[in-house]
């Protein structure tokens, strides 16, 4: 009898990771999610701790427990001083093989169910990966162990690092560092933490120093440590996307560069770095990693683990995306010029610039969005974006919520935050790891206007208007860049026919705005979910631009399962053949434009102005 195909896809974001099973119409068949538990007191890898210890996969006995809170999983997320974030690799590892052992048993039992009825059962023919992008990891090569914490991408340890490189380069070798890699020198990407890590650790020093044929270190970001560790060692890979955000490959050869590794002063030899792929492609075949390796004391009952062995063997790993590109493909944001954004742990907006490599001179970042290389024509070209990266946004939300006590749950912000009419010239700068899109500047967080008028509310909304700001500032910038690419070489008229991009909106009352280089702005991610805080975002960007909210929930995990879809087999095996394959066959819960939740701006002109103006003046002071 046929079976009905399904993609497995594992999504690790910053602060938890799920599975899910997604059907080939784009609905999902099985999903586990597990929020990291966190402390601020670990310091450094743990290598003795029972590191699989919880009991999550008592799942087996219920098909409703989809979401597990921290309680006894193990520690993922540490913040071990100011400033710092980190994550334990070995329990991200962990974290996967539970979601995934959990999803599993829920198609297992659907399985025997429909061979019962004499129906069609299910079968995971590939899978895909998005993960936290820039997330730097060091481990043995030898005994495959971390020797080190994950450095998560909004640590800002490395601030001094950045600060020596900035001060040690002329402003042409910088220009160029950033025409190659498209990124600005910043704590944010990867080079600047595996130069930490080689220069503050005493193992890691040791082995940069002294590497040999049966010992050195290897550097991965999530994607790479996952695809190590589910191939049992077979495949030491990365994708485009998440190379491009280790400021070490140049956008045009898509090889590491040697003279990015010279700014940063790493030497390359010393290290071992993943190859770099497309985002579809045959990545390896699953295998469950060496637990007894890393002193997993699993607790994965007989049946869990024989359904991983069962459902997965031979089966391939064919798609890789960074999370935030994952969003982009998941919401079907492949045309040049449309563009997205995700609110997540932070908030990352890209622009799809399609085959053309716009580099910002107005603070946003060059980077690869998506390379389906199996695809045929243009589709299967490696395609760019210019994003915008917010490294606050969730957080903010959950800083609300367990620092300052404000609210039970992340759901109730909207309602504090519009409970007042306006923040009451409350602004709150959300610096926790400095600014980042378009500023770029190296600060902490700051709450300016405070008065004994000033309440929960005010301070909630002004903490989502920090957010909402600096979405409107990254937007500007882009248009900027639009501008001056119309002065490039070729005719405006000519520039327009290509990208959608330079089409900028004008702003009908809002004359001393720059005009922004959308009118639909697609949007996913937790706080996009609260239709206060979309009609905040709406009232701060003006009445050019309309909010349209992702129909799906899991833009970031279906992305990954579309990567792998165009990834896996032949053509004609394949799970989607091509982008109009896609869209024709997803579920209309997925593609019905009839569902489309949007947000359009309803303030007038001169309030928006005037909050815009304390937002710039607060950033200054923040300086
Ligand atoms: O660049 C960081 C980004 O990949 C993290 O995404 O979803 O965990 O906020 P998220």
């Amino acid at each position: 009898m046929s079976t009905i195909p399904t993609i497995l896809t594992i999504d690790v974001g910053t602060t938890s990771t799920r599975a899910i099973i997604f059907n080939k119409d784009g609905t999902e068949f099985a999903k586990h999610q597990i929020e990291y538990r966190t402390s601020a007191n670990s310091t450094a890898l743990d290598k003795n701790m029972p590191i699989f210890s919880h009991e999550g996969i008592a799942i087996t006995e219920t098909d409703d427990l989809e979401f597990e809170r921290p309680k006894d999983n193990p520690i993922t997320l540490i913040f071990p001083n100011p400033g710092w974030v980190e994550c334990n690799p070995v329990n991200i590892l962990a974290n996967c093989l539970i979601c995934v052992a959990a999803c599993l048993v829920k198609l297992a039992k659907r399985n025997k169910q429909n061979a019962a009825r004499g129906e069609p059962t299910h079968e995971i023919k590939t899978i895909g990966i998005a993960n936290m992008r820039e997330t730097s990891i060091l481990w043995s090569k030898k005994t495959g162990l971390p020797l080190y914490n994950g450095i998560v991408w909004n640590d800002t340890r490395t601030s001094g690092i950045v600060d020596d490189v900035g001060a040690s380069h002329t402003k042409e070798e910088l220009e160029d560092a950033r025409n190659k890699c498209g990124l600005p020198p910043a704590t944010y990407f990867s080079a600047s933490k595996i130069k930490w890590l080689v220069e503050n650790n005493e193992e890691i020093k040791l082995l940069y120093e002294n590497p040999t044929n049966d010992d050195c270190l290897m550097f991965g970001t999530v994607d790479t440590w996952l695809v190590y560790n589910l191939t049992r060692e077979r495949s030491y890979i990365t994708d485009i996307t998440n190379a491009s955000r280790t400021g070490l490959m140049n956008l045009d050869t898509k090889h590491y560069d040697e003279s990015l590794f010279k700014l940063w002063g790493i030497d390359s030899s010393r290290i071992m770095f993943p190859e770099i792929r497309s985002s579809s492609e045959f990545f390896g075949t699953f295998k469950i990693p060496n637990l007894k390796k890393f002193n997993f004391n699993t607790r994965l009952t007989e049946t869990a683990f024989n359904d991983l062995k069962k459902y997965l063997k031979g089966v391939s790993i064919s798609g890789i995306l960074g999370d935030q590109s994952s969003s982009m493909v998941g919401q079907l944001v492949l045309q040049r010029g449309s563009a997205k954004c995700t609110y997540g742990t932070g908030a990352f907006l890209l622009y799809n610039t399609g085959n053309k490599k716009m580099i910002s001179s107005h603070g946003t970042l060059t980077t690869f969005a998506y390379w389906f290389a199996n695809l045929k024509g243009s589709e299967g070209e490696p395609c760019y974006a210019l994003e915008g990266s917010i490294a606050v946004a969730g957080s903010i939300v959950n800083y609300l919520r367990d620092n300052l006590k404000f609210i039970d749950a992340a759901a109730d912000v909207g309602p504090l935050a519009t409970r007042v009419p306006d923040s009451s010239g409350v602004v709150f700068v959300p610096a926790f790891s400095g600014l980042y899109s378009p500023y770029w500047i190296q600060t902490r967080g700051n709450i300016f206007g405070l008065t004994q008028f000033t309440n929960s509310s005010h301070i909630a909304r002004a903490a989502i208007e920090g957010v909402c700001f600096q979405v409107k500032a990254i937007l500007q910038a882009m248009a900027e860049d639009a501008v001056d690419d119309q002065d490039d070489d070729r005719s405006i008229e000519e520039e327009m026919k290509d990208l959608t991009m330079t089409t900028v909106t004008p702003i009908s009352d809002d004359p001393e705005e720059t005009a922004l280089p959308l009118k639909n702005l697609s949007v996913d991610g937790g706080m996009s979910n609260s239709k206060e805080v979309m009609q905040i975002q709406a009232d701060i960007l003006g009445p050019s631009v309309t909010i349209n909210q992702a129909i799906s929930a899991e833009c970031t995990a279906f992305g990954a399962a579309i990567a792998a879809g165009f990834g896996f087999a032949d053509e004609d095996e394949r799970i989607w053949r091509n982008f109009d394959d896609l869209t024709n066959t997803i579920a209309t819960g997925m593609s019905a434009t009839d569902k489309l939740v949007s947000y359009k701006c309803e303030e007038a002109f001169e309030s928006r102005k005037k909050k815009w103006r304390l937002w710039e003046k607060a950033v200054e002071r923040s300086k």
